[in-house]
């Protein structure tokens, strides 16, 4: 399978939001990753329905919503609403795993469930046949421009074991030189912010991205 590239925007100029995601879907990202945190489940915040809302409307690529937040239950079906593609909850949260999960399928979205580093990935187990994704995450979330975890391929490499059928995004700390590492581990979709919002080409970094082949 191609490996699919969504930059994460949370490191955008928000100035001229609209812009760094029509030049990031021109650029040939398959995705954009949208970080929403409410200042509790994370020690940050960053945006939600209005802004999300606005990304839809500049592009034509899916929106990959990646809540960190306390209750992903009650605002599933207002992503949706704004223009959600897949929904990615995690698995960490305050709400109902299994009913989370059927929320969002009943919305039309595809179903993706977020591992902090501390969470192993059997605790999926239980709710296999509810999600289409796994999102490991390679940084303790919250924040953009963090440097990857590096036990985090092991980890990988498990959820590839365990769930050959399930899409496997990998968020946090990914660069043009650790992608190949975090593709051998088994990872079908990178997330990528701060190196590729900053980086002088953005088209041909995400070309050797979704070039690169499981080794
Ligand atoms: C962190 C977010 C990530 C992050 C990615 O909590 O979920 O999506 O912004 O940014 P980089 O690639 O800079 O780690
Ligand atoms: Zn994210």
């Amino acid at each position: 399978m191609k490996i699919l590239v969504s930059p994460s925007v949370l490191n955008a100029d928000f100035g001229k939001l609209a812009e760094e995601c029509v030049s990031l879907e021109k650029s040939g990202a398959d995705w954009i990753h949208c970080d929403v945190m409410d200042g509790e489940f994370v020690p940050n915040l960053s945006f939600g329905l209005p802004v999300v809302e606005a990304i839809d409307k500049a592009v034509t690529i899916p929106l990959d919503v990646h809540l960190m937040i306390r209750h992903p239950l009650r605002y599933v079906s207002r992503f949706a609403a704004v223009g959600a593609d897949w929904i990615t909850f995690h698995l960490e949260c305050d709400d109902d795993v299994a009913s989370t999960c059927r929320a969002i399928k009943d919305c039309g979205c595809k179903v993706g469930i977020s591992l902090k580093p501390a969470t192993d990935v059997e605790q999926l187990l239980p709710y296999s046949s509810l999600f289409d994704m796994i999102l490991i995450m390679s940084v303790e979330p919250g924040f953009g421009g963090q440097k990857f975890i590096a036990n985090s391929t092991e980890k990988i490499a498990k959820a590839r074991k365990l769930y050959p059928d399930k899409l496997i995004q990998v968020d946090g700390g990914i660069n043009a030189e650790n992608a190949q590492t975090v593709v051998n581990s088994g990872a079908d979709v990178l997330v990528v912010g701060s190196a590729l919002l900053h980086c002088a080409d953005r088209k041909a970094m995400i070309s050797t991205l979704k070039a690169l082949k499981r080794k």
